[in-house]
């Protein structure tokens, strides 16, 4: 049980909206469980109204914020600091208020490479789905990891704007195609690590997929960044031809437990962090996890 006193540091979570969050259910599992006196609360916090909540972080001495959608961008002008894997993506997803200073960080990129699997990911022909918000950090961290990084997106030209972005940044080569192009099917042919950064498949559109089964083979690694449900379409059809699959749900808890050691310096207890993650779902009603 999470005891709250005149001492109590108080972490939580500007975006809009916020009300399926499962960051709370997360973080006050693993202070409860470590005993820290922390505490966590979700604060819906419209667009124009984030300077304000940046100055009440200050103001009130909040030891760390995490940031979530529409915020991640419009949030690092109102920092102190922005380390060097937060400046690289340009999208911050945690904030450290250290002595006063505001230190903005992003934990999605490592959450993404500690939920594969460095070994699963080093070497490998990966073709990256989508390039929205959630393809970003995830683009940034396979560059110079995997040996060759191919985006595909609905719409070409986002995903020929994120290749160009991310290979400018990192010097590694990456390809931008649309999703239906002959070279798609070409760069899918080659794939070992697939990467669904979409929303396709996402509740409550459960029954739909990003790809055709056929065009995964057994010896695939494929992740989906879709953790609501926790084995989408996508993964179950990987899955049940034979190849290595890694739920959304592990970036999830991975990026917690990434911005956990940030605020309290202690060792994130990720089981109870995934059991409280699974829990926070389903008691949304939406959640099969
Ligand atoms: P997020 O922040 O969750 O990434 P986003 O920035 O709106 O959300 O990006 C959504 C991604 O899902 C985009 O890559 C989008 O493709 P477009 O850029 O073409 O819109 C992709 N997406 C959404 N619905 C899709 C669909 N039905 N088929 C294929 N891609 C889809």
């Amino acid at each position: 049980m999470i005891r709250v006193d005149s001492r109590t540091r108080l972490c939580c979570l500007l975006g809009d909206p916020v009300t399926h969050s499962v960051s709370p259910q997360m973080h006050n599992a693993a202070f409860s469980h470590l005993e820290l006196n922390f505490c966590y609360m979700a604060f819906r916090v419209v667009r124009r109204e984030l300077p304000s909540a940046v100055e009440g972080v200050r103001a009130l001495g909040i030891r760390g914020f995490n940031v979530t959608v529409p915020h991640k961008v419009e949030i690092i002008p109102l920092l102190d600091e922005v380390d060097e894997t937060a400046r690289k993506i340009s999208a911050v997803n945690t904030v450290l208020n250290k002595d006063g200073r505001l230190i903005g960080f992003n934990t999605d990129g490592a959450g993404f490479i500690k939920a594969v699997g460095e070994d699963r990911i080093r070497g490998k022909n990966a073709v990256m789905i989508g390039a929205g918000g959630a393809a970003r950090a995830i683009a940034f961290s396979l560059a110079g990891r995997c040996r060759s990084l191919t985006i595909l997106n609905r719409t070409s030209r986002k995903a020929v704007a994120l290749a160009g972005e991310v290979e400018r940044t990192t010097g590694c080569r990456i390809m931008g195609l649309g999703l239906s192009s002959e070279e798609a099917g070409e760069a899918l042919r080659r794939c070992e690590l697939l990467i669904n950064s979409t929303i396709v498949g996402m509740y409550p559109d459960v029954s739909r997929t990003i790809i055709d089964n056929n065009l995964i083979n057994p010896g695939m690694v494929v992740f989906d960044a879709v953790f609501n449900p926790a084995e989408t379409r996508l993964l179950r059809e990987a899955r049940l031809r034979g190849a290595y699959t890694v739920s959304g749900l592990e970036m999830l808890v991975h990026q917690g437990a990434e911005a956990f050691k940030i605020w309290t310096g202690a060792e994130p207890p990720l089981e109870v962090m995934r059991e409280a993650a699974v829990g926070a779902l389903k008691s949304y009603g939406t959640g099969e996890a």
